[in-house]
């Protein structure tokens, strides 16, 4: 009586994945105006945002000098940087509920009293997330 067996471990020699992290370079045949109208200084983009919100109310503690919690919101780019290296996602183009960015705001944690946002304000932030959090 004899066992034969064939199983030949085989071994799958250096399969490398190479995670090619391309940018989401969809289209922009872009709509032009969201359907709700903010205020006409405040629109869900992040040049808007980041000129109405983000520095007269962040800029104390999420420069690229403080940067609180790692996030620096001086920019488009330090902004998506400090996405990447947080520990948590602060921002997922087009999922504001699981962006830290989105719910800091919304829960009211951030900014710190006094300095709270309007909703018009949180609810752009969320619109601009939703919309894929372009640099635009
Ligand atoms: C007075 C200082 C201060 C201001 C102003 C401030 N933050 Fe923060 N922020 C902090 C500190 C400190 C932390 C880290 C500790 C914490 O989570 O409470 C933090 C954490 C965060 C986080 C991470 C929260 C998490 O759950 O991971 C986000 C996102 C954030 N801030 C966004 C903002 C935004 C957007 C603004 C402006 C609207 C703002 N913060 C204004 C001090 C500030």
């Amino acid at each position: 009586m004899r066992h034969v067996r064939g199983l030949i471990p085989s071994l799958a020699a250096g399969a490398l994945f190479l995670s090619a992290c391309g940018g989401n370079t969809s289209q922009s045949s872009a709509p032009a105006e969201p359907a709700s109208t903010p205020p006409a200084t405040l629109t869900a983009t992040y040049s808007s945002i980041q000129k109405n919100i983000f520095q007269p109310k962040c800029m104390n503690c999420h420069s690229s000098g403080t940067k609180s919690a790692g996030i620096d919101l001086t920019s488009y780019a330090s902004l998506i940087q400090s996405a990447q290296t947080h520990g948590d996602p602060v921002v997922v183009p087009g999922d504001p509920k699981s962006s830290h960015l989105y719910m800091a705001l919304d829960s009211h944690e951030m900014p710190p009293a006094p300095d709270q946002l309007s909703d018009v304000e949180i609810k752009t932030v969320g619109t601009w997330i939703t919309q894929g959090a372009k640099e635009n």
